[in-house]
């Protein structure tokens, strides 16, 4: 099991470079299956999910070539077959497998997706938009087995603006017959992404980005190349992490449309910052004002933004309240950041943060990926050593977490026991 080792309290100054957005790269890896020849993918961070999915693209026949920070893709000589479990339950992504199987194939079979402790996360959408465009979907022993003898575009509502269930329907439409439209599609810049990679093989799709996503199919799609956007979640939090311990820390390579609903709400707290081409500039103070958030869908403040940006909030004077709309279970590290002395009351998906506090090193528990990241965040302000275990969960979504803080003078060591 590895542990992070942190002693608090370091000022943090210097650069940060932003890596490509995990929550792209899941996608756009699955969609490269689509085009009929090889395909490159440049900025792809070097985390464990990306490693997750390039092994099942090599069990799929897909050979993969890393050339620095780029994937080079070639599915001319893929075959469609079962995904093992083992495999697939690595990451909750592999369902974009789902999409892409069925759209170039017209069949798959995967098995069910890892929930993960934040949510029950169904893929009700996902499979309605597939029934939707003629695939049939049938359960057999936890897997999903989806085929269709023909897809044919269609008009399908979400009733959620679920990110996952707009890009997969994408994926699984882009060859079906006629035109397919997405109604309350999410709007996620990462949606974006995967749009401008499926249209560069010679996709037709049209509004990404909006609430109505048009889809032409085509009978082909080449090979092309592509490029990850940065990660907005990775920016937002090297971003709280210089308004708790920075000093003129610059964090590089972001995108600031991005990451508005972050940057007004730190304006609002008295954060001091400023943008510069493609950084921001920030530094702590001790004067923050308490604020309120609500988790939304983009360009709403971020679900995956909301337990870094809790950790601020102990700091804050006075009483800030977080309300989780998206997932049911997304404030676990709560009772961790407690022990660190935040004062904290929970009540259903609302989050009541007595501020002013400054927290504690102790031995604490990292229960997801953004939880893990909000014990960091914690750690790295708090007074004395922090010890987090399971830090997989972290190192899943962080490319180079330890080296990059490192770099602006974080006292960070990894234990691997
Ligand atoms: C993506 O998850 C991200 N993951 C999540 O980031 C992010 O929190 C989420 O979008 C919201 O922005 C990736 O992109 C790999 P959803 P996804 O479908 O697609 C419900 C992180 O920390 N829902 O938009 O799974 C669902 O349960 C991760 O990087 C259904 O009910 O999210 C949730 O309550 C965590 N049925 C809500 O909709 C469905 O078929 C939004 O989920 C699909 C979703």
């Amino acid at each position: 099991m590895k542990k992070l080792k942190i002693i608090g309290g370091e000022e943090l100054s210097g650069t940060i470079r932003i890596s490509g957005a995990k929550n792209s790269v899941v996608a756009l890896i699955p969609a490269a299956i689509l085009a009929s020849d090889e395909v490159t993918i440049c900025n792809v961070p070097e985390i464990t999910d990306t490693q997750a999915l390039v092994e099942i693209l090599e069990y799929l026949n897909i050979p993969v070539r890393r050339a620095s920070e780029s994937l080079v893709i070639d599915p001319s000589h893929m075959e469609n077959k079962e995904v093992p479990e083992v495999i697939s339950k690595k990451l909750r992504a592999s369902y974009y497998f789902l999409g892409a199987l069925l759209g170039k194939f017209g069949r798959a079979e995967m098995y069910f997706p890892g929930g993960c402790s934040i949510g029950e996360r169904p893929i009700n959408l996902h499979l309605k938009g597939f029934e939707a465009l003629g695939a049939k979907v049938t359960m057999e022993d936890n897997k999903y087995i989806v085929e269709a003898s023909e897809l044919v575009g269609a008009p399908i509502y979400l009733d959620i603006a679920s990110v996952g269930a707009t890009i997969n329907i994408m994926l699984a439409s882009v060859y079906a017959k006629g035109e397919t439209i997405i109604d309350n599609a999410a709007k996620e810049p990462e949606i974006v992404n995967v749009a401008t990679f499926l249209n560069n093989m010679g996709a037709k799709i049209t509004g990404a980005g909006t609430s109505t996503i048009h889809i032409h199919g085509v009978d082909s799609l080449k090979g092309c190349f592509t490029e990850v956007i940065p990660d907005r979640i990775e920016a937002g939090t090297y971003i709280l992490a210089g308004a708790l311990c920075g000093k003129n820390l610059r964090i590089e390579n972001i995108i600031p449309k991005h990451l508005e609903s972050l940057t007004s709400k730190l304006r609002e707290m008295g954060v001091p910052f400023k943008f510069e081409f493609d950084s921001l500039i920030i530094s702590r103070t001790n004067d923050l004002k308490a604020t309120n958030i609500e988790t939304a869908v983009y360009p709403g403040f971020p679900t995956d933004l909301q337990q870094p940006f809790m950790t601020l909030l102990t700091y804050a004077k006075g009483v800030s309240t977080v309300e989780e709309n998206i997932f049911e279970n997304r404030f676990m590290q709560v009772p961790y950041i407690r022990e660190m002395g935040a004062r904290i009351d929970l009540k259903g998906t609302t989050a009541m943060v007595h501020g002013g506090t400054q927290l504690v090193g102790c031995e604490v528990v990292a229960t997801d990926l953004r939880a893990g990241a909000a014990l960091v965040l914690a750690a790295l302000s708090a007074n004395g050593v922090t010890v987090i275990n399971n830090v997989e969960h972290i190192l899943r979504g962080y490319e180079k977490l330890i080296e990059k803080l490192k770099d602006v003078g974080a006292k960070i060591e990894l234990i691997e026991e």
